[in-house]
């Protein structure tokens, strides 16, 4: 059978765990009843094109800002705030859901099948509330280019302003301008520099086209499967396990920083309260499609499994209504009223 959706109804406290600063209880609840979501026939006309973060203009760039400026001022207990959004992340991945028939089974989106689906119906939500808040329909989130050596370090619109409504204080100052390491890790040394070596370049590249390109089959690309009962945490897809990477490279370090446990990006329950959450997740979107239609060898394909297609989650839409969307739903991006600027994909060319 599939997972039950998460249900508001069912939702509990939740527990973040962490390794330096033991157990804490957080509130990432939502309330109401809900609706099945019925995919606007405006997304065929009023069509967003997400584009690389590193290559978007200055009037782009002002769009942007404002718009997340105006979700952080909404009042906290407004389910469109930034507030309310982060939160949604934290009650799908901290123990905030218990699968109904299953009281003792947690729900996490992370470490499997649900990875992708589950965070594509959250950035299409959050991209929606951004453009009805600003009054621009066809407003789309920029995406983290990371798997291009150009995007491989924090795209400075999130970065340089510290006044912006983009910018996150809580992120390894390290890292601000550095290039990206893709075999990071909180506990490795790694020695950050704004300049790569050619050998940097190449390192990264590979472990994209051994990540991305060798992984043909489903469960190694997406995760696991996921059914109803199981507990959560089947096992990680590398398109997830490079996505962490990122997370833990973006995060305070608390290797470093003992008070800290990776806030706000490398720790679930916060991450998604740093505002380059959504343009980091932009790229793992923009991964699947790449991953299902543009690599050599003919269309991979999505799972089929019927437990897959009928799991639903909870979000709300634009208009504050809490809606409820199927995976079956969001399996084709154009339908859902976007797309992605092409980018070129050097990583399938560096095997090594
Ligand atoms: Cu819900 Cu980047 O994780």
């Amino acid at each position: 059978a599939p997972l039950s959706p998460p249900d508001p109804t069912n939702c509990v406290t939740s527990t973040v765990v962490t390794p330096e600063n033991g157990t804490f209880k957080i509130e990432c609840c939502p309330p109401a009843p809900f609706t099945d979501y019925v995919i606007p026939s405006s997304n065929n006309t009023q069509f967003r094109i997400r584009k690389a973060a590193h290559l978007v203009d200055d009037e782009y760039i002002a769009k942007y800002k404002e718009a997340i400026r105006r979700m952080k001022a909404l009042p906290d207990d407004d389910p469109r705030s930034f507030k309310q959004q982060a939160a949604v992340h934290c009650a799908y991945c901290a123990g905030g859901y218990k699968q109904k028939g299953f009281p003792d089974k947690d729900i996490d989106v992370h470490e499997s099948w649900l990875f992708v689906p589950f965070h594509r119906w959250y950035l299409y939500f959050f991209e929606r509330i951004l453009g009805s808040l600003i009054g621009d329909p066809t407003f789309a989130l920029p995406y983290w280019n990371w798997d291009h050596p150009n995007g491989m370090r924090m795209p400075s619109i999130f970065t340089t302003d510290t006044t912006s409504p983009l910018y996150d204080p809580l992120r390894d100052s390290r890292h601000l301008a550095a290039f990206m390491d893709l075999n990071f890790d909180f506990d490795k040394e790694d020695n950050p520099h704004v300049n790569p070596t050619i050998k940097q370049i190449n390192d990264n590249l590979a472990t994209l086209h051994r990540e991305f390109l060798l992984k043909t089959d489903q469960s190694d690309f997406f995760g696991a499967p996921y059914h109803a009962g199981a507990n959560p945490h089947t096992s990680f897809g590398s398109l997830e396990t490079v996505h962490n990477t990122i997370h833990m490279w973006t995060g305070v370090n608390p290797a470093t920083n003992p008070k800290s446990n990776g806030e706000n990006m490398g720790i679930l329950y916060s991450a998604a309260r740093d505002p380059i959450f959504y343009c980091h997740h932009s790229n793992v979107d923009r991964l699947w499609n790449v991953w299902t239609t543009q690599l050599p060898g003919g269309p991979r394909s999505n799972f089929t499994d019927q437990d897959y297609l009928e799991t639903s989650f909870f979000f709300y839409d634009e208009n504050k209504n809490y809606v409820r969307v199927k995976v079956k739903d969001c399996l084709d991006s154009t339908r859902l009223g976007y797309d992605y600027q092409r980018a070129d994909l050097p990583w399938l060319n560096a095997g090594g």
